[in-house]
């Protein structure tokens, strides 16, 4: 039997602005399998990071049920969440978010550090997943030494390292331009190809045609595609 990565049931999220209330995710339902290439699509305002940052466990589940490897989400405290975090989850941003004064290695390195690894074996682990992602003659550079692309690779390389159970892409390919962005995308379907779970948010039809499976997104409702 395949596990389970995500199972959200009647997901709902809403933010209270002055007197009213926008309702941000709307009863979602949303099962991802070990294995599989997701897209989720739909346009601006639609509810997109409001989902990831639950999916990401960077929210509370505030009404329904959002289980992550079997783990009940909203049951973990935030100390919990933040081991969840960083254990089972790469997340993979549209800005990157590298470190500007570290090292492309050191950028890789840190997830490990964080959770505790040695220096020596964070450092191993780290150039063994740069050179897959022919990042190995960069590992001295700084993120501005880099183009758009090698930097989306090296965030890519840090979200890998700690070989998480799902990464997770915001927008991975919106500041890229489109050959880059293709490149980003072949990428995927490369790690997807052995055997990363993988869920990636976007408004670009033409990003979301790469994954194996697409549900839209719209007004907070999710639908398959
Ligand atoms: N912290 C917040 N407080 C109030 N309203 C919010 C908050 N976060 C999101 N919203 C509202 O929830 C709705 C969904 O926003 P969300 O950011 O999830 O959209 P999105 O699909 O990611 O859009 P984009 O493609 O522009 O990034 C919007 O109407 C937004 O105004
Ligand atoms: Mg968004």
């Amino acid at each position: 039997m395949r596990t389970r990565v995500i199972e959200i049931e009647n997901l709902s999220r809403s933010f209270h602005v002055g007197d009213s209330e926008v309702q941000a995710l709307r009863n979602v339902n949303l099962t991802v399998e070990q294995g599989e290439f997701l897209a989720i699509l739909g346009p601006s305002g639609s509810g997109k990071s409001t989902l990831m940052n639950v999916i990401g466990c960077m929210d509370h589940v505030q009404s329904g049920d959002y289980r992550l490897m079997g783990l009940p989400i909203g049951a973990l405290s935030d100390a919990q969440l933040t081991k969840v975090r960083n254990r089972l989850i790469g997340f993979i941003f549209q800005k990157y978010f590298l470190v500007p004064r570290y090292n492309v290695l050191q950028n890789v390195m840190m997830p490990l550090l964080a959770r505790g690894c040695s220096h020596r074996e964070a450092a191993m682990r780290a150039k063994e997943k740069l050179e897959m992602l022919e990042m190995g003659k960069r590992l001295k550079h700084r993120p501005s030494e880099l183009s758009g692309g090698q930097q989306q690779r090296v965030a890519i390389a840090r979200a890998l390292v700690g070989d998480p159970r799902l990464l997770l892409a915001d927008e991975p390919t919106g500041a890229l331009d489109t050959a880059t962005g293709a490149e980003v995308l072949a990428l995927f379907e490369k790690l997807n190809a052995m055997g990363n779970t993988i869920v990636m948010i976007t408004h670009d039809l033409n990003a979301a045609q790469h994954a194996h499976r697409v549900v839209r997104i719209v007004d907070g409702v999710l639908s398959e595609a």
